[in-house]
């Protein structure tokens, strides 16, 4: 079955200049850490990825009250990175201890996000059978890449007329599935094709909710408390953490494009110097 074709947004990492918009990060963070860490790992990425340089969470300089012998910059001594592992909702199991043990201990800065279930069977167990996938990657790992992340999120709507969905199933315009299959029993004919004259809707179902609202968030800042920005700015967080380094990248970039056109300048130049003494 086809799928609605996402909708491009405008993000700030897009273009040749790109880059991040570090207070973006923060509050996709908050998404992240509020809502999608419910269900979703994070497994490639580490507490101190937050503290690097085009991090969301990366300090210049300290904070008033932290003595000058601390390196903020440095993102294992970075104080918000810090808490936030110290204060995170999961624990990472560590061990063994003397005994022989394995135990749970409040992540550090250098731990990897610990996700939510302890292995495959609970995960599906508490997803109608659905996995959930680990998010680190998932801005790569899906065609449309953030666009699509996007419009999924913001995307759900009512289930079509023509379709029956079973319990723990959504429908999702944006979501690649077959709805053919999932049309009521008289739409279809006896061999279990849709009756001539009924479309098959856009779309599929998935076992994910609509896992945003409106107000469920509180921002620090004056941005809007709505689906649309909650979604933009986990996925700009978590294009951030499939790419870390998209800055540099595109700075990169950048000077080799200025760097081959002053060599060009300099080569006609002296193309046209040489050429000029020839007769
Ligand atoms: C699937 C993102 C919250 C459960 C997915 C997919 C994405 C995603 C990108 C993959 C869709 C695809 O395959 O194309 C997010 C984000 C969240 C969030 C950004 C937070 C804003 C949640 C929550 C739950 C959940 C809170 C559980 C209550 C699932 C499940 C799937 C899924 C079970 C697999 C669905 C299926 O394949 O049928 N999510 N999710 N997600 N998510 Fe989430």
């Amino acid at each position: 079955g086809e799928a609605k074709h996402y909708e491009h947004q405008h993000w700030h990492f897009n273009g040749p200049f790109g880059t991040f918009d570090k207070d973006a990060l923060q509050r996709g963070y908050q998404v992240y850490e509020a809502v999608c860490s419910n269900c979703h790992g994070l497994e490639q990425v580490s507490f101190r990825n937050l503290g690097q340089k085009g991090g969301p969470f990366y300090l210049e300089d300290c904070p008033a009250g932290i003595p000058d012998t601390v390196d903020c910059s440095n993102p294992n001594d970075n104080p918000i990175v810090k808490a936030l592992a110290a204060q995170y909702k999961y624990q990472v199991v560590d061990g063994p201890d003397d005994t022989g043990e394995m135990f749970n201990r409040a992540p550090l800065a250098s731990d990897r996000f610990p996700g939510p279930y302890a292995n495959e069977q609970i995960a599906r167990m508490a997803n109608n059978n659905a996995l959930p996938p680990d998010l680190s990657l998932i801005t790569k790992a899906r065609h449309g890449g953030p666009d699509y992340i996007y419009s999924l999120l913001t995307g759900y709507e009512e289930v079509p007329s023509t379709v029956e969905v079973g319990p723990g199933q959504y429908y999702n315009p944006y979501f690649h599935g077959d709805l053919s299959q999932a049309l009521k029993p008289e739409y279809l004919d006896e061999e279990g094709h849709p009756v001539e004259g009924v479309h098959v809707p856009l779309g599929g179902v998935l076992a994910m909710a609509p896992p945003l609202a409106d107000g469920i968030i509180e921002y620090g800042d004056d941005s809007p408390q709505t689906v649309e920005q909650y979604a933009k700015d986990v996925t700009e967080f978590l294009m951030w953490a499939a790419e870390p380094k998209l800055e540099a990248r595109k700075k990169l970039g950048v000077m080799t494009i200025i760097y081959l056109l002053i060599l060009s300048i300099i080569l006609y130049w002296s193309y046209r110097k040489i050429w000029s003494k020839v007769e």
